[in-house]
């Protein structure tokens, strides 16, 4: 089947990612979320972040008037109904996922594509609470979406080879490389960056190293963009915790058990960049380490 039109579940960073990326490749998107803010906000985010790009020069003001008016926004998933494919990048809660998907599939044609964003939960689960689990496939991007280049694919037990080589043409449509992973605990990526961000916290948490020399130690000794801790915070400390938890449970080995000091930094709302505070304060003009 051919994929012209795309739906987006979420408007957060990475919802607002995978439409920037997903309407320059020429698909007409709509976005949905319950929150119309979020919609407005996500809108004015990716009009900035093709604005960077056109004054990098990697696209031009044409391709990104044309982009920003395939996009549309919708407080109503029945609006979803005409997509070929439809990518759910919701809050990584799985009661959230199973009741988006609930509502949607009634409006859904048989033949669309269901996908999911999920950095850790079960594919095969998700897929068997629909009524399409051989359409249904995990579809997972890297943030910042616009810059990076890998989308995991993941297959479910009943996912058929048409929809895993349709989403794999989109990966192509997307200027993206796919890596396949099979569907266990948190795939390929997430199983090792996680743990080693976890690592982080518990060499910080043990008074190792404080969160500048973690950062500084990663950083120019491993050649990482970011630092383990920077990159927690970019992620988002609750996403990093609740991945933590998918190994911990699904693995069922305390090797994945989360730092108890990362759970304090959740609970306290501290979850990185998005809230103001995390590993770093980006309250004021420079991130501050908090301890
Ligand atoms: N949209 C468009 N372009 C963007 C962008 C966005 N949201 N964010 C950054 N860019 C572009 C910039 O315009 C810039 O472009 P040029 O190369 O053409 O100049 C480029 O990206 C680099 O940006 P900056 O110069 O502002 O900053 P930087 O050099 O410090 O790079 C970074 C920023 C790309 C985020 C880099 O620090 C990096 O690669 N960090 C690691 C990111 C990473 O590991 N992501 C994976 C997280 S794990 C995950 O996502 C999976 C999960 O499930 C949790």
């Amino acid at each position: 089947m051919t994929i012209e039109r795309v739906g987006v579940i979420g408007a957060g960073q990475m919802g607002n990612g995978i439409a920037h990326v997903c309407a320059l490749a020429g698909y007409d998107v709509v976005m949905n979320d319950v929150n119309g803010d979020a919609l407005t906000a996500a809108v004015e985010l990716i009009g900035r972040n093709m604005d960077r790009q056109v004054a990098r020069e990697k696209i031009s003001q044409e391709d990104r008037d044309a982009a920003m008016a395939r996009i549309s926004t919708t407080g109503t998933l029945a609006e979803l109904g005409q997509a070929d494919l439809v990518i759910e990048a919701a809050t990584e809660r799985e009661a959230v996922k199973d009741a988006i998907f609930a509502e949607l599939v009634p409006h859904l044609k048989p033949e669309t594509i269901l996908t999911s964003n999920t950095s850790s939960i079960s594919i095969t689960r998700l897929a068997s609470k629909t009524d399409r689990p051989e359409k249904f496939m995990g579809f997972h991007f890297m943030n910042p979406v616009p810059v990076m280049s890998l989308v995991e694919l993941i297959r479910g037990i009943a996912t058929d080879e048409e929809t895993f080589k349709a989403c794999q043409d989109v990966v192509e449509r997307l200027d993206k490389t796919a890596a396949t992973a099979e569907d266990f605990p948190a795939f390929i990526v997430n199983r090792i960056l996680m743990p080693m961000i976890n690592e982080a916290v518990y060499v910080l948490y043990e008074g190792v190293g404080n969160v500048k020399s973690i950062d500084k130690a990663m950083k120019l000794g491993t050649n990482h963009p970011m630092g383990p801790l920077e990159l927690a915070d970019f992620i988002g400390l609750d996403t990093c915790l609740a991945i933590m938890n998918v190994l911990h449970d699904g693995l069922a080995d305390t090797k994945y058990r989360p730092c108890p000091l990362l759970t304090k930094y959740v609970e306290a709302g501290w979850l990185g960049r998005k809230a103001g505070r995390g590993f770093y304060d980006y309250r004021g003009d420079e991130p501050v380490p908090t301890r």
